[in-house]
């Protein structure tokens, strides 16, 4: 494994560590609102701290963004992606979907290097570095061969924050819904990404996410031979957080779907 990749994972599991040892004492918890149906658990900061903290005890001269402390630049030209729980409303609940979401970028070469992906509560791990394919559990890992889209899972989420894009994705989602065998909304948009990379689904869309959701998970799809792009097929997903992901083929279908019922105005 990649020494930057090893102390990724390491990150993680610390973060997991804390977020499963507070699921039981959630009720307890101080919980913030950072907006509209947008939580912030004093567990997210503190599985942010103790990543920032392993990451930065290996790498002092990296910079990072994270989800709740924001962005500090380093002497170096690598930044590293955190959301340290993605899936905050799920982890509220009790609901088992959610993830430790944690990625390095050169930024220099614009370029995402390595990616982890830590589900805490079934222990599973999904890693990739550029150009090493990508694992779960240290076992190779491969999109789906779905051909078509009427045998397609896939996954998405909903603009439940706000309305800017409620209508564009309902018509997104009526176009699809019928061409395939079936949608599912998990509530960790890092967890759908590491699933279309294991081929547990066939593809994913969704709008309006943020760097630190998708920056692990599509570094994951690439390496395990998949497709990432933004809904038009361009190479903004990053930015724009409009994320159209899948095997290659299914991705092309839903792409084709898409143009016919997205505005250019929707990058
Ligand atoms: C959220 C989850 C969810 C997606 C939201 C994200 P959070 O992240 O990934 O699936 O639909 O847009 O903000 O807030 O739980 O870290
Ligand atoms: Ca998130
Ligand atoms: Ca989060």
């Amino acid at each position: 494994m990649h020494p930057m990749l090893n102390i990724a994972t390491r990150a993680a599991r610390r973060a997991g560590d804390i977020i499963v040892r507070s699921l039981e004492q959630r009720q307890h918890l101080r919980v913030e609102s950072k907006g509209h149906n947008d939580f912030v658990s004093e567990v997210d900061r503190r599985a942010e701290a103790a990543i920032i903290e392993t990451l930065l005890a290996a790498y002092p001269q990296h910079g990072f963004l994270g989800e709740e402390s924001g962005q500090h630049s380093g002497s170096s030209p690598f930044v590293w992606i955190i959301d340290p729980l993605d899936g905050t409303t799920n982890f509220l609940h009790g609901h088992p979907q959610f993830a430790v979401s944690i990625a390095l970028k050169n930024m220099e070469l614009d370029r995402l290097e390595q990616a982890v992906i830590y589900q805490p509560l079934s222990q599973d791990l999904y890693t990739a570095s550029r150009g090493q394919g990508a694992q779960l559990n240290n076992r190779r890992i491969r999109v789906s061969n779905v051909t078509q889209l009427s045998g397609a899972l896939l996954g998405t989420g909903f603009p439940f924050r706000d309305d800017t894009y409620l209508e564009t994705y309902l018509a997104t989602f009526r176009s699809l819904l019928p061409t395939c065998s079936g949608v599912r909304r998990c509530g960790s948009a890092a967890l759908d990404l590491a699933f279309v990379a294991a081929g547990f689904l066939d593809g994913f869309w969704e709008f309006d996410l943020k760097s630190w959701d998708i920056a692990a998970g599509c570094l994951l799809i690439q390496e395990a031979g998949g497709m990432v792009t933004d809904l038009h097929g361009q190479g903004d997903y990053l930015r724009t957080g409009h994320v159209l992901a899948g095997n290659l083929k299914v991705h092309k279908h839903m792409f084709e779907i898409l143009q016919n019922c997205l505005p250019s105005s929707v990058k």
